[in-house]
């Protein structure tokens, strides 16, 4: 590896490191966030309110010196709300795009089940596409775009579960816990000096050039041939799965492959091992792979079935 590669490599690193610092006991969350924002790709988190969702993104967004949006998704919400819409300006008898949230590098979509299916989808095509359509024009969204969307997950009346097929536009579907009570004594500590205090600002700043170069290295991983027949065995077998109505498709093999080079990379390794893609294989997984029927009926654990999963393709 050359010189200016370690350096991006450790300029991530230090993101990382100073997340941890900030949001604590919610090292997979920043570590996740870490994989999407090296491959391009968004995030789905699921947690109880409260537990630092809203605050590991607004950090991460600070840390990369990006602009920041948090859309609050509603049953009255729009897609012109979330995407812009033109505008008529009498002056020049011209209409004119006004640019709507969606139209920031890193974006929270917070409560995405709480909006109708047609926001929806307006943020999943801008997801995959990163523009946005009004009538017959296409606006391109920011180069470094970064999207998390959240979902609570205590049942609420009203909400409008995301369509289950267009659930794998996410890269990753993150679940958070509870902090343990070592966590929990840090997190007051940080609450009581941050009332008192200023805020700190982020001790690292990276720009989106260090971004694009570590996503170009992470893409150049070197993964062995075997290594990736493991990966396809396992995204294979999920198609075979009595549990499962539907298996995984390509776009999880393709997640599984750049997530997996992602977390290598962000260890320091520059290529891919078996563990890499176990590390990274629940939080593909989890939201793209569909239980059938029956299954659903008698306590059914996505979790569980992928570590069976896991036990069961040989490991090269
Ligand atoms: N792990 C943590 N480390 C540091 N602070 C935390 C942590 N967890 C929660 N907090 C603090 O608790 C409060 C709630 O966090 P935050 O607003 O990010 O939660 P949230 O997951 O977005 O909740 P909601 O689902 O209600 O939006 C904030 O003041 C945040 O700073
Ligand atoms: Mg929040």
């Amino acid at each position: 590896m050359n010189a200016p590669n370690v350096d991006t490599q450790q300029r991530i690193h230090a993101v990382l490191e100073w997340l941890n610092q900030r949001i604590v006991g919610q090292e997979r969350l920043t570590e996740r966030l870490l994989l999407a924002l090296l491959t391009g790709g968004h995030l789905l988190v699921e947690g109880a309110p409260g537990l630092a969702k809203t605050r590991s993104i607004r950090e991460l967004a600070r840390a990369i010196a990006a602009d920041f949006q948090r859309i609050q998704f509603t049953p009255d919400l729009l897609p012109s709300d979330v995407t812009g819409s033109e505008i008529y300006r009498p002056e020049t008898g011209e209409f004119e795009f006004q640019a709507g949230p969606l139209f920031n590098s890193v974006i929270l979509a917070d409560e995405v089940n709480r909006a109708p299916a047609k926001v929806q989808s307006a943020l999943l095509e801008a997801m995959a596409e990163q523009q946005v359509s009004v009538g017959k024009v296409t606006y391109r969204l920011p180069e470094l775009f970064l999207v998390m969307a959240t979902q609570n997950p205590i049942e609420q009346e009203g909400t409008y579960p995301l369509p289950e097929a267009q659930l794998d536009r996410f890269l990753l579907h993150v679940v958070v816990d509870y902090p343990d009570a070592q966590s929990e004594r840090e997190i007051l500590a940080i609450a009581r000096s941050e009332f008192q205090h200023e805020d700190v600002a982020p001790t690292v700043e990276l720009d989106p050039a260090d971004v694009f170069e570590a996503r170009r290295a992470v893409a150049d991983l070197y993964m062995a041939p075997a290594v990736e027949e493991y990966l396809v065995q396992l995204v294979v077998a999920t198609r075979q799965l009595d549990e499962l109505a539907f298996g995984a498709s390509p776009r999880a093999s393709i997640a599984l492959d750049q997530c997996a080079k992602a977390h290598a990379w962000l260890n320091g390794v520059d290529y891919v091992s078996p563990a890499d893609i176990q590390n990274v294989a629940h939080d593909v997984l989890r939201h793209r792979l569909i239980p059938s029927f029956e299954a659903n009926v008698v306590g059914f654990s996505m979790d569980r079935l992928i570590d069976d999963l896991l036990e069961a393709v040989p490991v090269p």
